[in-house]
């Protein structure tokens, strides 16, 4: 069974009540919830964390090597400033997908530079919560053709 880190970034714990226009009515735990139940349906084990702190989202990349398969990552606001986390994302050794739910582009214009895109297998923004599950599938798909990366 492949191991996936899901890591979701700062203000991320407030989803439900955080600006629900942009970012929908899904609270973090039913995303948890959808993401391992659609994990189990496709035969991926599912360790799903939330962090303020750019610090410990690193600490917890530097803890996947050799451990993951891949890395679905949702760094929220430090998308747009952390070096540290695309340093730490560089030496991961395993592919990873980004993931916003809004969708970044039709935004302001500061959300549409990320650090860490040039380094991800891909990216998808604008879906949602539903863009977790996509992730899901493209990154189940990666680790199973493992000579592709
Ligand atoms: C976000 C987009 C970021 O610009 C923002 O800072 C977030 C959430 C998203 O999922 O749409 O916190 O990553």
């Amino acid at each position: 069974m492949s191991k996936i880190l899901i890591l979701n970034g700062p203000n991320l714990n407030l989803l439900g009540t955080r600006e629900p226009e942009i970012y929908g009515h899904e609270t973090l735990s039913d995303i948890e919830q959808n993401c391992k139940e659609h994990g189990k349906s496709i035969g991926i084990e599912i360790d799903f964390r939330q962090s303020n702190s750019e610090g410990e989202l690193v600490d917890w990349i530097q803890g996947a090597v050799e451990t993951i398969d891949g890395i679905i990552i949702n760094p929220a606001a430090y998308t747009h400033t952390s070096v540290a986390i695309l340093d730490a994302l560089n030496q991961a050794g395993c592919p990873f997908i980004e993931v916003h739910l809004s969708n970044l582009f039709s935004r302001e214009p500061f959300r549409h530079h990320s650090y860490v895109s040039p380094i991800a297998k891909g990216v998808i923004c604008g879906f949602g919560a539903h863009g977790y599950l996509l992730a899901l599938d493209a990154i189940s798909k990666l680790v199973s053709d493992k000579e592709e990366y």
